[in-house]
């Protein structure tokens, strides 16, 4: 047994799908949830805001600017309406890689992308960004001289300051052309940091990934370079609250679980 798959250890897949209403998660997974939840009650909202913006950012991507290959770096599990649903209903010509470290996001992806053609799932550490851009699955399935929709969402947190996630995000930039665009989301403790940090520590700290939340500064530097598009009507072109991006009214959809989460989508120039 190694660590990896401890059946007695929380996963922040598992956790996550639990938040979202999904069964791929174990005992554990919602007892420690339970524990996050108790000092931090808006954590449901927040993964669900979370789920919204990734959702919202895919249409966007495959609707509007014409997207149809993406490469989904830290992808958990492919329930609830994910990557590769979304963008078929826009693009049914539509690509997906996803990559997690997680075994059991690739044991049950492998099982649920069996007969999709066009959809992969593979397991690498994202900060071996060289690896995953060489992987066979990605090569099959992405053509890197057309724009691809990089998606980064909620993993970078995953990733502590010595691995130098601004470095990994730019590796993964220069890998794509110009056109392309990357989808960005992440956890703050700008606001009510005490709690988020009770919150962790009564959670993901106990998992193999214990989470690093950044403020709105080292957020931002994820998308030095790059061309942040307006993440609503009427906005200028800056980081959101994560219910605030693509939501018809900012305002309503700006809710508690929303304000501890930061998200972006900008464009390669
Ligand atoms: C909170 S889930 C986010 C899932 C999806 N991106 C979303 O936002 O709906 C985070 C995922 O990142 C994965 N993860 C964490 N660190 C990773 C790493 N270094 N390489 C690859 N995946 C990682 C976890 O296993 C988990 O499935």
């Amino acid at each position: 047994m190694n660590e990896a798959t401890a059946p007695d250890r929380p996963f922040a897949a598992g956790m996550y799908d639990y938040l979202l209403g999904g069964t791929a998660n174990t005992a554990v997974d919602r007892a420690t949830v339970e524990q996050m939840i108790k000092v931090l009650p808006e954590m449901r909202e927040g993964a669900w805001a979370n789920r919204g913006f990734l959702q919202r950012a895919v249409a966007r991507m495959a609707g509007e600017w014409g997207i149809n290959q993406f490469l989904d770096l830290g992808a958990g599990l492919p329930t609830q309406r994910h990557t590769h649903e979304v963008v078929r209903e826009l693009r049914p010509d539509g690509r997906v890689v996803y990559v997690d470290i997680d075994p059991r996001v690739i044991e049950r992806g492998t099982k649920l992308l069996a007969d999709e053609s066009g959809a992969a799932v593979f397991q690498a550490d994202i900060r071996d960004a060289e690896r995953v851009l060489a992987a066979p699955e990605t090569r099959a399935l992405i053509d890197f001289d057309r724009p691809v929709g990089l998606l980064m969402v909620a993993v970078t947190h995953f990733l502590k300051d010595e691995d130098d996630p601004w470095d990994l995000v730019r590796r993964y930039v220069d890998a794509v052309p110009s056109g392309s665009y990357l989808a960005i989301s992440a956890p703050t403790a700008d606001k009510q940091a005490a709690r988020i940090r009770d919150a962790m520590l009564a959670g993901l700290a106990k998992t193999p990934t214990p989470a690093v939340e950044r403020s709105m500064e080292e957020f931002s530097r994820f998308l030095d370079g790059l061309e942040i598009v307006p993440p609503y009507s009427g906005a200028d072109p800056v980081v959101a609250h994560i219910g605030q991006w693509g939501a018809e009214d900012p305002v309503e959809a700006d809710d508690d679980g929303s304000r501890w989460w930061y998200a972006a989508v900008a464009r390669k120039p």
